[in-house]
């Protein structure tokens, strides 16, 4: 009972603190919201001579579809983002994040947690993040965009992204993103 009591005066003190804490703040104003599509093309290269996703964590169960991979594997990535599906067309930003092998079924679907830091033009310096579930076996998979910096800041939307080529042996991939975002 009396430690209860000597709690009250230290209440007071830190909803005081709150209140003139929230007292130096204000409104803000948002600049109208705009949308933006994108396309663009990211290499998931895990072979050499120039890998750019790497295996960090290696999972304890074979994936059926996928022998060379398995349940829990963990893959952190710096891929390139590029204007058309040659490695060699211009560069327009990287995907740097990672993935999980987090199914031990047959559709191979990842979590790809990733930011993509765009390099070009009026993008460039900005962000997009995105939290998702990737079906690799699946010929659309939707990814929600869950947040954004620069021109994206305050980003909602999604991004559709297929297949264009994938070594199931070696597991280098190239995907075409189109990404559709609501921002300020
Ligand atoms: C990629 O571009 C290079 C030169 O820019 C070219 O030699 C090569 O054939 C292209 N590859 C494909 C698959 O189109
Ligand atoms: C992007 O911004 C960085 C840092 O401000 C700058 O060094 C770089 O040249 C810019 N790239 C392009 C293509 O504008
Ligand atoms: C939003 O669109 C307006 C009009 O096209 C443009 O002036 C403004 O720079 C855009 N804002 C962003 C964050 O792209
Ligand atoms: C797929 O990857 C394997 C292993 O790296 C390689 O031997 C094979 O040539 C690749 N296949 C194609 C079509 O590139």
């Amino acid at each position: 009972m009396a430690s209860f009591q000597s709690n009250i005066p230290l209440l007071f003190l830190l909803s005081l603190m709150a209140a003139v804490a929230s007292a130096s703040g204000g409104e803000f104003k948002l600049g109208k919201e705009n949308s933006t599509h994108l396309h663009f093309y990211m290499h998931d290269i895990l072979s050499q001579p120039n890998p750019t996703a790497f295996r960090v964590v290696k999972g304890p169960l074979k994936l059926p579809a996928l022998p060379n991979f398995n349940f829990g594997d963990i893959f952190v990535i710096d891929d390139p983002l590029t204007e058309g599906p040659n490695s060699t067309s211009k560069l327009v930003g990287r995907a740097q994040g990672s993935y999980v092998f987090a199914s031990q079924g047959s559709d191979g679907a990842l979590l790809l947690t990733t930011n993509l830091v765009f390099k070009e033009g009026k993008y460039n310096g900005s962000t997009l993040s995105i939290l998702s579930r990737d079906s690799i076996f699946a010929p659309v998979r939707e990814l929600p965009v869950v947040g954004g910096t620069g021109i994206f800041r305050l980003a909602r939307g999604y991004a559709l992204l297929k297949t264009f080529s994938f070594n199931t042996t070696s597991g280098d991939a190239v995907l075409e993103l189109d990404v559709y975002v609501m921002h300020h």
